[in-house]
């Protein structure tokens, strides 16, 4: 099978991990987890793209992206804030076609009622939350199974 691209797209305000709410969020920063997702990646031979973005129009052009490789292409995404909010967001996954594993940190389902609701879980694969900066680890190996037609 051809190696795999994995997108791994995160939303707004997550440039701040390691400092934002770390009760909630974990001490981590952002780079400490990609360097995380990037050594679990060379163990399954996938290719990642890894990127963080505080505008919308730059995650849906991103989105958009996943549809132009010629190798199996996942997403992994955190849409943060946007999880609640975007139908932008939303409408690009589904354009693209790749199957898609929103991720969260935090356990959206045992905080407060406005994040409960997410457009993303809808037309994804499936939803990891509550883990901590571990999710993006499970998420990583299940698209990775996904895409080798294993699930
Ligand atoms: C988050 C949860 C969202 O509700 C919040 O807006 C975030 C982070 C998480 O990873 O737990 O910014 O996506």
């Amino acid at each position: 099978m051809p190696k795999c691209i994995i997108h791994v797209l995160n939303g707004p305000n997550l440039n701040l991990l390691g400092e934002r709410e770390p009760g909630l969020y974990g001490s981590l920063s952002l780079s400490d987890i990609e360097s995380m997702v990037r050594a679990q990646a060379e163990v399954l031979d996938a290719t990642i793209i890894f990127r963080q973005s505080n505008h919308e129009g730059d995650l849906v052009s991103w989105i958009q992206e996943t549809a132009k490789s010629d190798e199996p292409a996942g997403l992994i995404i955190n849409p943060a804030a946007y999880t609640h909010t975007s139908v932008a967001l939303r409408d690009a996954i589904v354009a693209s076609k790749t199957p898609c594993i929103e991720v969260h940190l935090s356990n959206i389902h045992s905080r407060e009622e406005f994040r409960h609701k997410s457009y993303i879980s809808g037309v994804s694969l499936g939803v990891i939350c509550g883990l901590g900066a571990e999710g993006y680890l499970h998420a990583l190996s299940s698209m990775v199974s996904h895409l080798a037609g294993n699930t």
